[in-house]
């Protein structure tokens, strides 16, 4: 993989903010998992020193299994089995396992639908373990009843509701393995995901509510079906069974003997539905992510390790209580709400809480009046979230009683030291210790984070490793990096929760995770060590971008856009964005005779959310005459990082920009 390495610059605020260390609350250092530094360190040590020892020892107190395993990692290069042999249900370890305990009555889930208008409550629903179970088992039942097998792939398409964590959980339960896809994304998108992932069933909604209008998800679903390759071939040939969730009452096409509503078909189904006995390394979820070429990736996540990890990181970097609110503001369409909606909380009994809305919808108060109205007291969000909040004012949280609060987490990308120190003092009052989550799709669950009772926090760093990792920043030899310089994050040692592939593309597999650094896995971030032995990433060193949290290959959208019948040629960089802290430029050449306008550049962002979805639409588009290239002819990035960075584009947004003179210069220079 080609990805340039430019010695990761360090913000001059995060330094100021490096000496300020906030220990943990004397509350937690009382009363949690890990009260102290030594205790976190003698873990850590142990389950280094000792990785077999430490993760058999975390199964067995963790997990229920139906047959123990055999050996606990076997590893070879890049392939690890854990827990070979074993045999267990992540679906059954999530709910059955609550049900003869205190927890079976107890609100696992909490969902709060998109409110009607400013002060109104939303929709709401709460499901007790024993009530999800039943729900689940219904529903596991359904897929079956609909042609669903063991090791078949089911997408996922559905709205923020209970259904996505059944339709998850009823997956787990038969053996099948969920594709969630994000419901912002496109028709384009789905197809491609079916495709790829060969699914034979997609579970979908007649419609999902964001900002006030109807997201028409079935719709999308039928043009997926209907989309076809270059040659002619449908795409999504594979699919037999569409399942529609009614939600919105928003009229659409059923086309009989192959679409089936969800409310009819539970009807026809017992409710009695055993969990499969699962082999440790059967495939549990395989979801979509961009990477640095044009096609996303289907990251494919197995049963055992993945369990133990999300189990395991919820527990202890939340401190989790039985009489915690635990809200996780994430999509299911995203890993966040994979591990910590879904399958975190539920394996450790807690009450996740779900919400079907946007932040600011109707009124930019929405996250605080729920916070007030359920009693949250763990909330785990996004920066960039954080950074609006900041933007709307203090007036909405302070309307609102916060003291539930006691801990607070973000994820996602990098916090800038001024949005932490404004999540600490608005949000948690001083009170709540922060925990800043470093993690990927790719890992499973959470790698590199403070354990509230035991590390003292910095505004802007992650910290430490979780139990078992192993992070080192390397230069582009491979070698160690003296503490305080830039190099590459990379992951020296395996974890339980590691992806164990690249759906169908194992030589993909090798080329992005394991032949950079080798006998590494490479995170594509880039990352610096203080002092203290704190990692500060400073985000991605290949061409991905993290827009608002949402991971975005450049070549993506570049792919998109030169599927557009005038585009001749597009680049798109990054830019640093206040709110989102990534912006997209896209700079296009268009096709001879087609002039730059504002009417093709709406079009073409129009087009890049209609091929991928609206998250990838890029911010600016600039056109130019020629793209800068090398003499071998590469596009210059750098060069286009560099324009892009310069400022917002200026008054007239089509006028043709000329870099023939500069890129004679960089080749020139090259
Ligand atoms: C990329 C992974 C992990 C769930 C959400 C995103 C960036 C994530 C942090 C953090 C700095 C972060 C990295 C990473 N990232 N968390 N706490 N500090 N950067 O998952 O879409 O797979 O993206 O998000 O760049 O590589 P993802």
């Amino acid at each position: 993989m080609a990805t340039t390495t430019s010695a990761p610059s360090v913000n001059i605020t995060t330094v100021l903010h490096e000496n300020r260390v906030f220990p943990p609350p004397k509350s937690f250092a009382k009363a949690a998992w890990i009260k102290s530094m030594a205790e976190y360190k003698k873990l850590y040590h142990e389950s280094i020193r000792q990785p077999e020892k430490f993760w058999a020892r975390q199964a067995k107190e963790e997990l229920v299994w139906f047959k123990p395993w055999k050996s606990v990692l076997q590893w070879k290069l890049p392939q690890a089995k854990w827990f070979a042999g074993g045999q267990l249900n992540v679906c059954y370890n999530c709910l059955d396992r609550h049900l003869n305990t205190p927890t079976a009555n107890k609100a696992a889930l909490i969902w709060e639908g998109e409110p009607a208008g400013p002060g109104t409550p939303g929709e709401e629903r709460t499901y007790t373990y024993k009530q999800l179970h039943r729900e689940v088992c219904l529903f596991a039942n359904v897929l079956k009843r609909n042609g669903v097998q063991k090791g078949d792939r089911v997408i996922i398409y559905l709205p923020m509701t209970p259904e996505a964590a059944m339709a998850m959980l009823a997956c787990a339960r038969i053996g099948a393995v969920h594709s969630v896809v994000f419901g912002g994304f496109s028709a384009q998108s789905v197809a491609d995901r079916i495709f790829d992932s060969q699914a034979k069933v997609v579970i979908t909604a007649d419609g999902g509510f964001r900002r006030g209008s109807v997201v028409p998800l079935k719709k999308s679903v039928d043009d997926a079906l209907a989309l076809k390759d270059a040659a002619g071939n449908l795409l999504a040939k594979t699919i037999e069974k569409v399942i529609v969730l009614r939600r919105s009452n928003h009229e659409i096409h059923i086309q009989e003997g192959r679409d089936v509503w969800w409310h009819r078909e539970v009807q026809n189904v017992e409710a009695d539905c055993p969990a499969e006995k699962l082999e440790s390394e059967t495939p549990l979820f395989i979801l979509y992510t961009s990477g640095s070429t044009g096609k996303p990736k289907g990251i494919l996540h197995t049963t055992a390790g993945y369990l133990l990890q999300a189990k395991l990181t919820t527990k202890y970097v939340f401190d989790l209580r039985p009489e915690d609110v635990y809200w996780c503001t994430a999509d299911v369409g995203w890993v966040t709400g994979h591990s910590y909606v879904v399958y975190g909380p539920l394996a450790n009994g807690a009450t996740s809480l779900m919400y079907e809305g946007a932040p600011n919808y109707p009124e930019p108060d929405r996250f605080w009046r729920i916070v007030a109205k359920y009693g949250v007291t763990i909330l785990y969000t996004a920066p960039t979230a954080i950074r609006a909040f900041m933007k709307w004012g203090p007036q909405w949280p302070d309307k609102h009683d916060l003291s539930s609060l006691r801990l607070l987490g973000t994820v996602g990308e990098p916090i800038n030291p001024e949005a932490w120190m404004w999540y600490r003092e608005v949000i948690g009052h001083k009170r709540c210790p922060i925990v800043d989550t470093w993690w990927q799709t790719e890992t499973g669950g959470i790698m590199i984070t403070p354990l509230p009772g035991a590390t003292p926090t910095k505004p802007g760093t992650a910290t430490l490793p979780f139990f078992g990792v192993v992070p080192e920043v390397v230069d582009d030899q491979g070698h160690p990096v003296p503490k305080n310089s830039g190099g590459k994050l990379v992951l020296r040692r395996p974890w339980p929760g590691m992806l164990r592939g690249i759906w169908g593309d194992p030589a993909r597999f090798v080329q992005t995770y394991w032949s950079e650094v080798p006998g590494c896995y490479f995170t594509g971030d880039g990352c610096r060590q203080d002092k203290d032995g704190y990692y500060w990433i400073v985000g991605r060193i290949d061409d991905v971008l993290n827009v608002a949290g949402h991971r975005i290959g450049t070549a993506e959208v570049e792919s998109a856009l030169v599927s557009h019948p005038n585009v001749a040629e597009a680049a798109v960089v990054g830019r640093s964005d206040d709110l989102k802290g990534q912006a997209l430029v896209a700079f296009v050449t268009l096709k001879t005779g087609i002039l730059a306008s504002p009417g093709i550049r709406e079009e073409l962002r129009l087009h890049v959310a209609r091929e991928i979805g609206p998250v990838a639409k890029p911010d600016d588009i600039r056109f130019a005459e020629m793209l800068p290239k090398t003499r071998s002819g590469k596009i210059m990035r750098r060069l286009l990082k560099q324009i892009a960075g310069g400022g917002e584009i200026k008054g007239d947004t089509t006028t043709l920009e000329d870099f023939s003179v500069l890129a004679r210069l960089a080749a020139a220079e090259e």
